[in-house]
Parts: structure tokens; sequence; C-alpha cells
């Protein structure tokens, strides 16, 4: 068998938007209540970016303090890699505006599109330019400005979402721990429950789709419930088992936080209790690409992650996509 780098996450960090926006805000805009919202979804508030602030704005904010953390300097990164489904510009792409922003002079840079299970994708994605020794350092950001694409006139999902961004650095880890499995599915027959119907090269936008706003996330909120709860514990199941783990082996699941119903029905499905879940959709809403990161990086704040722990990360999304990976932490 050919030899591979053990690769992990040695430094991460995030970005989130200074203004809060509670549910009873919420209720003064839609015909909403603060309780349905709680009941329905466990979402608390979310952060709002600024008009002026796009989605690089973000990204670059948690790329430096990712940076920081793991020691690393710009000029010694060799890849950047930013999943997001709520890019600055159609082109160029985010990740080449970061890292001009960053200066990070030596890398190369693209956008990586898997809706909210970008960061999982992006996470494989960036672990086997490492693992293959052809990149020392690599840089997988989510970042998303989701707020921008929402209809605020649609109580059915403007209330869920909310922005930040997350990043992580990739770098060599000492053998037997960092990733230790994962896996990505996809499943496009279900691409129109959850999508922006114009803008791209099928529906280029044009009055009527503005008028009718074909420009906003449209979801079937029902539908993709459904797939998410199927999804997550199967997922999270399957890279235990390729990692050679049983689920009694799990020290910390940490789930894309869509809805904390959504939530406890995989950790059910896993049979592990609350406590070893990370949740902090209550806070955040749901951040798309950035909200495994996001919650990564609080997970490591509180000290819920130790040497040695098993770190089990699921995504699930438009595309419909998902995806999950198993860490050792070194
Ligand atoms: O990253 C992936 C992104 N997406 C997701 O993870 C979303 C997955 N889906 C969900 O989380 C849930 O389906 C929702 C939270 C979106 C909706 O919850 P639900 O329990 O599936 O509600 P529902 O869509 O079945 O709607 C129930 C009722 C409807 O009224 P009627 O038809 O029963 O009279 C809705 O019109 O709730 C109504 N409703 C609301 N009421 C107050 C929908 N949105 C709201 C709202 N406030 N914001």
């Amino acid at each position: 068998m050919p030899d591979f780098v053990p690769v992990g996450i040695v430094g991460v960090g995030t970005c989130l938007p200074e203004r809060v926006v509670t549910n009873k805000e919420l209720e003064t805009m839609i015909e909403t209540t603060d309780e349905w919202i709680v009941n329905r979804t466990g979402i608390r508030e979310r952060r709002i970016a600024r008009s002026e602030e796009a989605t690089s704005d973000l990204a670059v904010q948690a790329a430096r303090r990712a940076l920081t953390s793991a020691g690393v300097e710009p000029d010694e990164v060799d890849l950047i890699i930013v999943a997001t489904a709520t890019p600055d510009h159609v082109f160029p792409a985010t990740a080449s505006l970061v890292q001009d922003q960053l200066g990070c002079s030596k890398a190369g840079a693209f956008d990586l599109s898997a809706g909210c299970t970008g960061f999982m994708y992006a996470l494989v994605s960036g672990s086997t330019f490492v693992s293959g020794g052809n990149l020392g350092t690599v840089l997988v950001i989510g970042a998303e400005t989701i707020s921008k694409m929402l209809n605020w006139k649609d109580r059915s999902t403007c209330i869920l979402f909310g922005d930040g961004a997350g990043a992580v650095v990739l770098r060599e880890v000492p053998r037997s721990t960092g990733l230790l499995a994962s896996y990505l599915g996809s499943d496009g027959s279900g691409g129109p429950l959850l999508q922006v119907p114009a803008g791209g090269s099928r529906m280029p936008n044009c009055h009527q789709t503005l008028d009718a706003s074909l420009h906003c996330l449209h979801m079937n909120g029902r539908e993709v419930y459904r797939f998410a709860v199927r999804v997550m514990g199967d997922a999270a199941l399957d890279v235990v088992k390729r990692a050679g783990l049983n689920k009694e082996d799990i020290d910390l699941f940490i789930p894309h936080q869509a809805n904390i119903r959504i939530i406890e029905a995989a950790a059910k499905r896993l049979g592990l209790s609350m406590d070893k879940v990370l949740v902090n959709v209550d806070r955040y809403g749901n951040t798309s690409s950035a909200s495994v990161p996001i919650a990564l990086d609080e997970a490591l704040r509180s000290g819920r992650i130790k040497s040695g722990n098993n770190v089990v990360m699921v995504g699930f999304g438009a595309g419909l996509s998902w995806g999950a990976v198993v860490m050792k932490w070194q």
C-alpha cells in the first residue's frame, strides 16, 4: 500500500457578524412567533451581515484567526478552498479574493459549491492534497452571507438562516491521529428541493425572475427535513465503521446546525446522549457551510475536545448532498 501523510486540523478560527437578530425582531417583520421558531427549529437568534459586508470579508477574518491559532504565516499556505453557496460574485472565485486579502502569495485558490455540505466536501478535498504529499498547508474555509439570498417575506425560510464563517488549517499530524475516515454523498434528483432557481445559466436573472423572487432561496422544508434525518445518522454510522470504530467510540458529534429536531434525531440514531453533541443552532441559526467549523471552534474553546478524542462531523444540504468525517484529535 502506498504511504500517506496523516492530516489533521492544526488551527481553527471563526467570524460572526455583530448584528444579532432575535426571533422577537422577526415577529415585527413577518407573521411568526418566537414560540413557533423555538419549538420547530430550536433557533432563538442569528447573526446577520451588514449590507456592505460580503462573504469574503467574513472568510478573511475567520482565516486570519485560524492561521494565528495554528502559528502559520500567510506565505506558508499552499492552497485555499472556500466552500460557499453565497460567493461575492459568480466569478472571480471568492477564494481568490480571500487569497489576496490574506497576502497568501504562494497559494492556489478555488471555490467549492456543495450547499450546506460545502465545508465537509472542502475538508475532505483539502485533506487529500496533504495526505498525498503534494501540499504542506491547506486553508479550508466555510463562509456564507446567506441572508442576502433570503426572501425576507417567506416565513418558512427566512427564520432559519444566519451569516458567518469558519476556517481550519490542515497540516501533517502525528501518525494514527487526524482524519481517520471520510464519506461524501450526493443525490442530485433532490436538487429542486433546495435551490436558488434564477441567476445561473438555466434561468438568468431578469425583471420577471426578480419580481417572482426566483433569485432567492426556495426550499421544500418537509422533504429536506425527512432527507436530513435519514442521512445524518447513516453518514455518521458509515464513517465510524470505515474508521474501524464503533458508535460507542464517538467522543463528540458535531452535526450541521440546521434544526435541533434533526440533530436530536441523529443523536438518537447513534445512541448518543446530548452531552456528546455540539449544539449552537439556538444562537446562530443555520449558517450553511460555516456551521460545522463554527461549532468546532466552539467545542475547542470550551474544552470539549481533548487529545485522543474521536470527533465525528456531519453535514447535509443542497444538492442534495451530505458528508461526514471522523478525526482523532492530536
Ligand atoms: O441546511 C439544510 C437546510 N434546510 C433544513 O435543514 C430545513 C429542514 N426542514 C425543517 O427544518 C422544517 O421542515 C421547517 C423548520 C422548515 C418547518 O417545520 P415543519 O414542522 O416541517 O413545519 P411545516 O413546514 O410542516 O409547516 C407547519 C405550519 C404551516 O402551516 P399550516 O399549513 O399547517 O397551516 C406553515 O405555514 O407552520 C407554518 N409556518 C410557520 N408558522 C409560523 C411555516 N413557517 C412558519 C413560521 N412561523 N416561521
